[in-house]
């Protein structure tokens, strides 16, 4: 019998070979935006790792959403053809029926950051910074940049924004499309009631800080109908009067309601305070609890990297999909391990047939 995670799925009519997916992982690597030789390597490297779902890193609306200098963007011609480009390149060494997605986003007050690997934390007045945006003047903590509150008419070119990278998505031919409503983004900005401290028709209730995700789906959805839409969301702030499990399955409702496909169950990242218990499959709870109360199909994510736990949430009816991230990172052909670690046949490229044994001898040996 096929394992559970090797058994195919579709998603508003988009066939995936499997439920293994590559979480999105920002790179900071982009040219203004646009895919680079990095991101050339990455991806094609990603098209043969043996998940079925590939989603590209955050990839923003807007320059001013860009978390650093160096992150992706689909806001230019320029990006829109680096992105062609990089993903032709890619579906030629793809394993047969892998799909691929763009995660779009807009850091919100988030942005205007150092890389990581530059130390992170907001850019110094010499580093070339900008003014950030938000739904209230918060900063995300002390030192941060406080961030300008978006007007009604400013909501609405930001809509109009994430539409129009859509459009960009679907003609450099992307399968599917992702909103990042996660880990304290803008989208999440406006959801949390820590972040969203407005009296219009943008904040308050939750109807109201779910708004703007909504009025995105639909745009989005308007603007690309033929990707699959998807989204991931932050399920709790893990802070005490934050966002919490409660409000993500309203969200998720709506969503569904809209057309959004799956939600990727993620939590997080939208205060310093947070007390996040991490260890091996933390937030599995949270697309579980997602799952039930909303009747979406969720992907489960956080410190799954073992083959035989991702079975397991699956075969359980705990998600319909495990999104792995640093694992894909330390081994690109986690697929692959996966496959041999439950049994399931490999499909490599030809030219890495003979890695294949190489595979199986270390998953035997390691018992
Ligand atoms: C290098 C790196 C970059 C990341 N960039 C993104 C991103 O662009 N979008 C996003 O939603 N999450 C991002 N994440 C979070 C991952 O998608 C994932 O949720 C998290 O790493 C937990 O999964 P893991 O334990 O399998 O790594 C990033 C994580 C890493 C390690």
């Amino acid at each position: 019998m096929t394992a559970a995670l090797f058994q195919p799925i579709t998603l508003d009519g988009l066939d995936f070979p499997n439920r293994i997916a590559v979480a999105p992982m920002c790179q900071y690597s982009a040219d203004d935006g646009s895919a680079s030789d990095w991101h050339l390597y990455h991806w094609m490297n990603l098209a043969m790792s043996g998940a079925g779902m590939v989603t590209v890193e955050m990839t923003d609306v807007e320059r001013r959403g860009r978390i650093t200098h160096g992150c992706l963007g689909l806001y230019s011609d320029d990006n829109e053809a680096a992105a062609r480009r990089t993903l032709d390149a890619a579906r030629r060494v793809a394993a047969p029926g892998t799909k691929f997605g763009t995660q779009l986003a807009h850091a919100g007050r988030k942005a205007s950051n150092r890389k990581p690997w530059d130390g992170g934390g907001p850019l110094r007045p010499d580093e070339d910074p900008w003014q950030t945006v938000s739904a209230s003047a918060i900063a995300y903590d002390t030192g941060w940049n406080v961030p300008h509150p978006l007007e009604e008419d400013e909501i609405l070119q930001l809509i109009e924004r994430f539409a129009d990278a859509a459009r960009r998505a679907e003609r450099a031919g992307f399968d599917f499309i992702e909103l990042h409503a996660a880990h304290g983004y803008l989208i999440f900005q406006f959801l949390s009631p820590l972040s969203n401290q407005r009296a219009d028709r943008w904040g308050g209730s939750i109807e109201n800080r779910m708004r703007l995700v909504v009025e995105i789906a639909k745009a989005v959805k308007k603007a690309a109908p033929r990707l699959m839409l998807g989204a991931r969301l932050s399920v709790k702030d893990w802070v005490d009067g934050g966002f919490d499990v409660a409000d993500a399955i309203e969200v998720a409702k709506a969503l569904r309601d809209v057309g959004v496909a799956y939600l990727c169950c993620s939590s997080g990242g939208n205060s310093p305070l947070q007390k996040l218990p991490s260890g091996p499959g933390y937030q599995v709870h949270l697309a579980e609890e997602v799952r039930k109360g909303a009747g979406i199909p969720t992907r489960a994510v956080g410190l799954i990297d073992n083959p035989k736990q991702a079975e397991a949430i699956v075969a359980e009816g705990r998600a319909d999909i495990v999104a792995v991230a640093r694992a894909f990172l330390a081994d690109p052909r986690w697929g692959w391990r996966a496959a041999a670690t439950l049994g399931e046949p490999i499909q490599p490229a030809p030219q890495l047939a003979r890695a294949v044994t190489t595979m199986e001898h270390w998953i035997k040996a390691a018992g």
